[in-house]
């Protein structure tokens, strides 16, 4: 962290409203989250921004099919991500929405002053254009001749007028910054990989579009009113708009941002458009950038048709949210893609959390209640636990620049360590031994110690489980924030002495699944199955009523290269009129008195204003056309079967 701004504004991604909130969008926040929390916790005045992304295409197409106007539908799912955030508490200061008048008016006073920078120009555009990522790819970029290299959707081909910003001006700049500035975007192999894309050249950027409405107009100064602005741009300055830009200003001292946290899937947007919008605004970076994986279930891509996408409400109701954000942080290292199983979640539940964390605090509560009525003192610690209590305090010196490198699972990998000392101490020293041996001052100075590591554990987990945390600390009899911070974790001070306050066990153990798992994609039923391959059952078959007929007299039709005008006698009062297209196979004469196979429950059809009531079967192949007859001679209307 640069100790040059005492402020700290992190962001989320603005979730689009074209889908409810799922794993995916829940790692991101809480991880934003987690990185809010320790802001302030450390003392930086700290704004965190999170909302929604809810113009363009996808969400007024979105919308239509759901027979709403853009802006119902908006609000709608706007207020579900408003109220996840909300039950999974948040901490965020500003839910931005990219409707507000405030965003709207910010964005198109941008416009301005990028066009004023003569970084807008007028042309024309035509390129493959995704709209479910709101894209245009290049002929290069496009895979198998017209899909999204992104999401594999259908691209389709767009040309319109359009305005460019000039991105290209900026590529050397925007190398130098990737260049200069090691942690602008995190983990490095991001970095590098925009590196290489910027240095591959970039090309200007069409940023408004003219083939549908729902989005932000141009500035009225512009005076062109049948373009909206890109969402790209719209939404990349919500990151502005949220503290006043272009509207007041109120909040702008929270810029640049600490960090923007995004999923690796929207990096280009944030580490090239985004820096290349701000130096045009004549604006400071972000000091990082970081963007982590994708979730996967069970080792398959989440999506709704394979009903695997992960609700992490229900994940949150089952096994208790704080457990499911140390879960998600600690499970997958920061910048990787990350799989999501019940059984992983609950090995860290019963691993970590139980055995490691929780059972400390138990036995300590059973001790110190056991050995002096709950008492809890640091007198002796330093002089029994010296060698320990450097070695926690290397360890905690090692956590803090990790945060904000985005190490999330080797921070709370670090910060175990301390609780593998004190676990490993009660081994060791074996108090109920000590008291024994009656070393009681020992025994107790041990307690002490084991109080001191839980409750400087608790201080730097509190960002990614802030109630529990708080729980240990009311135990403990102090409380999480700034001061205690600064006190146990900066300057190692130890506990003023306490009287333990017993609380139920934080983390009981979890045995079986809590949740239902998706089920397999249904199979289709064997009948279903069946009939697609183009098998039909034995009564399917004779819904078809096949009848050897007595062809009793034959014509040619006139005009007609193929048809024949047969009479056939299917034992029934009148002889039926079949209009069959055998010309080219059969002379009229040959036929009459002869008998062929007919198809006799067809609905009458006209064929060249004739009616025709049945049909001929007939086999043809490259040697020509031969009517199917019975062997030897039947009744006429004898049924086949
Ligand atoms: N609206 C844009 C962001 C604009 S920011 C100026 C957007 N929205 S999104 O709703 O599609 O995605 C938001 C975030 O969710 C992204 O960071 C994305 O990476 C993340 N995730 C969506 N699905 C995900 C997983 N399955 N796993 C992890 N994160 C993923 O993009």
């Amino acid at each position: 962290m640069s100790n040059s701004c005492k402020k700290s504004y992190i962001t989320t991604p603005i979730y689009y409203v074209n889908d409810v909130p799922h794993i995916g969008h829940a790692y991101t926040t809480i991880i934003a989250d987690t990185l809010a929390i320790y802001s302030r916790m450390v003392g930086y005045d700290t704004f965190f921004l999170t909302g929604t992304d809810e113009h363009g295409q996808k969400i007024e197409q979105a919308a239509k099919q759901r027979g709403k106007t853009p802006q119902e539908y908006a609000d709608e799912i706007s207020s579900k991500f408003k109220q996840l955030w909300d039950y999974f508490d948040i901490s965020y200061d500003k839910f931005i929405r990219t409707t507000d008048e405030e965003h709207k008016k910010g964005v198109q006073v941008a416009f301005e002053k990028m066009l004023q920078n003569g970084d807008i120009y007028k042309g024309t555009y035509k390129g493959n254009y995704c709209i479910s990522c709101e894209t245009f790819f290049t002929d290069t970029q496009i895979v198998d001749g017209g899909f999204c290299p992104d999401c594999g959707k259908e691209t389709s081909i767009v040309e319109e007028e359009s305005y460019f910003f000039k991105l290209s001006k900026y590529q050397e700049r925007l190398l130098a910054w990737y260049k200069e500035n090691e942690k602008c975007i995190i983990p490095k192999t991001r970095r590098n990989e925009v590196i290489r894309f910027v240095e591959a050249g970039l090309e200007d950027l069409s940023i408004t579009r003219t083939s549908f409405d729902w989005g932000v107009k141009l500035p009225k100064s512009v005076n062109d009113p049948k373009h909206v602005i890109y969402v790209w741009l719209d939404a990349l300055m919500n990151y502005l708009t949220a503290l006043g830009y272009g509207t007041g200003e109120e909040k702008m001292d929270y810029w640049p941002a600490k960090v923007h946290l995004i999923g690796k899937d929207i990096l280009r947007f944030h580490a090239i458009f985004w820096p290349a919008f701000l130096m045009s605004l004549e604006l400071p970076l972000p000091d990082h950038i970081a963007a982590h994986g994708w979730w996967t279930r069970n080792g398959e891509k989440m999506s709704k048709s394979k009903g695997n996408v992960i609700n992490p409400k229900e994940v949150a109701d089952a096994y208790g949210l704080e457990n499911f954000r140390y879960f998600m942080l600690r499970e997958v290292p920061f910048g990787g893609d990350g799989d999501f199983s019940q059984k992983a979640l609950i090995d860290r539940i019963n691993s970590d959390l139980g055995n490691d964390l929780g059972n400390l605090l138990n036995r300590l509560i059973g001790m110190s209640s056991k050995y002096s009525e709950g008492k809890v003192s640091s007198q002796n610690v330093t002089k029994y636990f010296k060698e320990e209590l450097e070695e926690i305090q290397r360890s905690f010196e090692k956590l803090e620049p990790l945060l904000f490198d985005m190490q999330l699972h080797r921070y709370l990998e670090e910060l175990w360590r301390p609780l593998g000392i004190a676990n490993k101490a009660i081994d060791k020293y074996q108090p109920w031994k000590l008291m024994k041996e009656g070393k009681e001052e020992e025994a107790l100075a041990l307690n002490g110690l084991i109080a001191n590591i839980l409750a400087k554990v608790a201080i730097m987990l509190h960002p990614v489980m802030p109630k529990t945390t708080n729980k240990i600390a009311k135990a403990l009899q102090f409380t999480i924030g700034v001061e205690s911070y600064k006190s146990f974790v900066k300057e190692n001070s130890l506990l003023d002495d306490f009287t333990i306050t017993k609380i139920p066990p934080l983390f009981p153990r979890i045995e079986e699944q809590l949740l239902k798992e998706p089920e397999a994609p249904k199979k289709e039923s064997k009948e279903k199955k069946e009939q697609s391959a183009g098998v039909i059952t034995i009564d399917q078959f004779f819904q078809t009523e096949l009848k050897i007929g007595t062809i009793i007299e034959a014509k040619e039709v006139q005009k007609s290269k193929k048809l024949l005008k047969l009479k056939v006698d299917l034992g029934e009062e009148q002889p039926r009129q079949i209009i069959a297209g055998i010309k080219e196979w059969y002379k009229p004469e040959d036929l009459v008195g002869t008998q062929a196979c007919v198809v006799a429950n067809l609905k009458p059809a006209k064929i060249m204003g004739m009616l025709s009531e049945g049909m001929l079967l007939a086999a043809k192949d490259e040697n020509g056309l031969s009517l199917l007859r019975p062997e030897t001679p039947k009744v006429a209307g004898t049924k086949v079967s």
